[in-house]
């Protein structure tokens, strides 16, 4: 909940150009539903994806105030699920998270569903427990040919917006563990490996590329730095293989 609409176009003008000259790298903005089809304009004929943050898991109906997958469809490929915000501050759960990965397949829109653990969890040792049941619940009742598509973001609660990222190699260490290896068990092996995890969570321009240089982990999800154009742009380079 950043940026007004205007604002947001101000920042999409200052980073899209430079963004776009950034090749070999998947760059996706997920604005809030006000900014998005303003920014979905701006970006079109552009190599620049667009996502939302959330969405309803209902095909329509007496919902108010939420927003319908085929809606988000229209203007986006791309849905964030079941960030810790919307877990911690608006009752998402395992199940809905689960219900709106569900309602993104339907919608051929390619979510990216949101793990992670809070401080509690991670102080008392629960992140193995925490977080691949958050990935076997979430993700349960899919195809393997879907999961392959997907994208899942580890985000440890306690390092969003905290300045405290996580270390590359513990963060490599849970993706491989209780990521990919639940998924395995789940989905096989082929389509573990095809899912497209990212690292979240105080991302910057000067520690992207330690996470980028872990063998598990294929991207980030940036929050504040994105607010930034020249943060945004140093995370994106540093993504260029
Ligand atoms: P941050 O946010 O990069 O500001 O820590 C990450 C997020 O909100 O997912």
């Amino acid at each position: 909940m950043n940026k007004t609409v205007n604002e947001g176009r101000a920042l999409v003008a200052g980073m899209g150009p430079v963004l776009s000259e950034v090749r070999g790298v998947e760059k996706v903005l997920c604005p809030p539903f006000m900014a998005l089809l303003p920014i979905a304009a701006m970006l079109a004929g552009t190599d620049i994806g667009i996502g939302a943050q959330d969405m309803h898991w209902a095909e329509k109906g007496a919902f108010t105030g939420e927003v319908a997958p085929g809606m988000v469809a229209e203007f986006c490929k791309y849905v964030i699920l079941g960030h810790s915000e919307r877990r911690t501050y608006f009752g998402e759960t395992d199940e809905t998270v689960n219900k709106k990965t569900v309602a993104a397949r339907n919608a051929h829109l390619v979510p990216i569903v949101c793990v992670g653990e809070t401080l509690a969890e991670y102080e008392s040792g629960k992140t193995a427990e925490v977080v691949s049941r958050q990935v076997r619940e979430c993700l349960k009742g899919l195809d393997p040919e879907f999961v392959s598509t997907i994208v899942v973001a580890y985000e440890p609660v306690w390092a969003i917006g905290t300045g405290r990222a996580s270390t590359g190699e513990n963060a490599n260490k849970v993706v491989c563990d209780f990521i990919r290896k639940p998924l395995a068990e789940m989905y096989g092996e082929g389509s573990a490996q095809a899912v497209r995890v990212l690292y979240g969570g105080s991302v910057t321009g000067a520690n992207a590329a330690e996470f980028f240089g872990q063998t598990d982990i294929d991207g980030a999800l940036v929050g504040g730095a994105s607010l930034k154009v020249d943060d945004f742009l140093s995370i994106v380079k540093a993504a260029v293989k």
